[in-house]
């Protein structure tokens, strides 16, 4: 196999004027496409319903940035069959084959990368650079999966025996569901679809209601670079309706979800019934959510441990399951510390990413508004309310949240323990490094933390005590690159299942060992 050693996919430079201008182009573009309708795909058919989801700009929600067919128990079972149909010939093409759809899909979207991270300020209210960003991860999943199904293609070594031929081959397991998320609307739709895909199996793929416009440009790409009909079906619907037979249909073999901890434990355990006439075990892969901390050592760059939790807290309105939500810090650094990130919260430029200069958006909908809000509120009961605390003025009916921080937060309050998911930070004063540890520690969750410190002994005693999936010294607890930094978390925040790692892929097959004695 001829192909190039896998590189993350680069940032683009918006200082340059030229990619300013593509940038713009390209929100023009998009907005020329409001209102348009994305049918279901089923099949590779276009299936129309009389139901339709309505996609908002959350900046602006009189805007339709357009709308697409609504999936109900019929259309399901109508998907579940094509997935069923398509698995016969999928699962038996060539590995590498299926590679090279995924790397053609890569440069389909190398192509269309602006319009695509366009999609997605208007969709979900991205900033330039984090749609970007979001884009470039997109890409590496399809490089770095399609790398991976090579290497798992390869037989793996084993101890050779005389007289005997012994091979080990890794199988799919057959149809499976992509519940996807509405934080990393194309990266983790394309990262969950592709390694799901690549590995021989079919799927239906959810994406979140808030983001069906940007899954449905998904499918554009799959069908252009070649995808067979069925592989993948575009089932946008309400889960309310759907969800549920969307993780117990028997003929489910697996249910890769991101989301938060409540629906993801659902899940898990409505997933492990066996139901009448299922002759397997289905495989649950869930990520969920986070309450991450960021803690600061007395040994410290100040400035650059500032820099770290206002980027990890506010970046795209911390509206990820890796964010800083808790801020942990030393008591002989915590005035200073939490009076620089006050004031770098408040310089913020919030409004419609539209703008280039803007570097925080809306939170992605009404309901994720009213919750944050909520949330707010709950947190002046329980914290000193420092700075934000509401809605902003002078933005219009967009879902904007000002960047808010309490300080002085009991380790135990319901703002330190439960995942806000919005623009909300919380301060806690540790009296030792063991102590800021264990604060850390002391959630249901495990997915991401940070540590800065100049200290060895204590960064030596974080990796060992510090547990979760995903721990950053002298970095940002967010951005986590394919390939670099696989993905994942302890506890409530999942099934550790590595996105963007060697194992990764694992979870979608089934190896079958075949011995022949001559
Ligand atoms: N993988 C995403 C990050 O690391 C959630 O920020």
């Amino acid at each position: 196999m001829a192909v190039a050693e896998f590189r993350n996919e680069p940032a683009t430079d918006f200082g340059r004027e030229e990619n300013r201008r593509a940038y713009e182009a390209a929100i023009r573009k998009v907005e020329s496409q409001f209102g348009r309708d994305y049918p279901l795909i089923i099949g590779g058919e276009r299936v129309t319903t009389a139901e339709k989801i309505v996609s908002r700009n959350p900046a602006a929600p009189s805007e339709v940035v357009g709308t697409t067919g609504k999936a109900g128990p019929a259309e399901v079972d109508r998907a579940l069959e094509a997935a069923r149909k398509a698995f016969e010939t999928w699962s038996r093409t060539d590995p590498l084959a299926r590679a090279r759809i995924l790397w053609k899909a890569a440069a389909i979207m190398r192509r269309r990368k602006h319009e695509l991270s366009a999609t997605m300020t208007v969709e979900v209210g991205k900033t330039w650079p984090e749609a970007d960003a979001d884009t470039a991860e997109a890409i590496d999943f399809l490089e770095f999966y399609g790398r991976e199904m090579a290497r798992l293609a390869q037989a793996q070594p084993l101890t050779r025996l005389m007289g005997e031929d012994n091979e080990v081959y890794y199988l799919p397991l057959g149809v499976g569901v992509i519940h996807s998320p509405f934080n990393f609307p194309l990266a983790i739709l394309t990262g969950m679809t592709s390694a799901a895909i690549v590995a021989g199996n079919t799927v239906l793929v959810k994406p979140s209601v808030h983001t069906p416009v940007i899954a449905a440009k998904f499918f554009e790409i799959l069908e252009e670079a070649g995808l067979p009909p069925g592989v993948a079906n575009y089932v946008p619907g309400d889960p309310a309706e759907i969800g549920e037979m969307l993780t117990t249909d028997p003929r489910i073999h697996f249910v890769s979800f991101t989301g938060s901890a409540a629906v993801g434990a659902k899940i898990h355990e409505q997933a492990a019934r066996v139901q009448p006439g299922q002759r397997f075990l289905r495989r649950v892969v869930a990520e969920m959510g986070g309450k991450d901390a960021i803690i600061v050592d007395s040994e410290v760059d100040v400035d650059e441990a500032v820099l770290g939790i206002v980027t990890s807290a506010f970046g795209f309105g911390g509206q990820k399951c890796s964010a800083c939500s808790r801020a942990i810090v030393l008591e002989d650094r915590y005035d200073e510390v939490l009076e620089k990130v006050t004031k770098a919260a408040q310089a913020l430029r919030l409004g419609d990413p539209r703008r280039p200069e803007v570097q925080m958006g809306p939170v992605g909908s009404e309901a994720a508004y009213r919750r944050v809000l909520e949330y707010i509120q709950i947190g002046r009961g329980e914290g000193r309310l420092v700075t934000g605390g509401g809605a902003p003025e002078g933005l219009g009916d967009g879902y904007f949240v000002s960047p808010t921080i309490f300080a002085d937060v009991d380790p135990h309050a319901r703002i330190a323990q439960e995942e806000i998911f919005g623009p909300v930070l919380a301060f806690f004063k540790a009296g030792s490094f063991e102590e800021a540890v264990a604060i850390a520690n002391d959630t249901q969750y495990g997915l991401t933390g940070s540590v800065y410190s100049r200290n060895r002994a204590n960064l030596e005693y974080a990796r060992r005590e510090f547990h979760v999936g995903n721990l950053y010294f002298n970095r940002k607890c967010t951005g986590a690159l394919v390939g670099v930094h696989p993905f994942g978390g302890f506890k409530m925040s999942g099934t550790d299942s590595k996105a963007g790692g060697r194992d990764y892929l694992l979870l979608f097959t089934q190896a079958k060992s075949v011995s022949e004695k001559f």
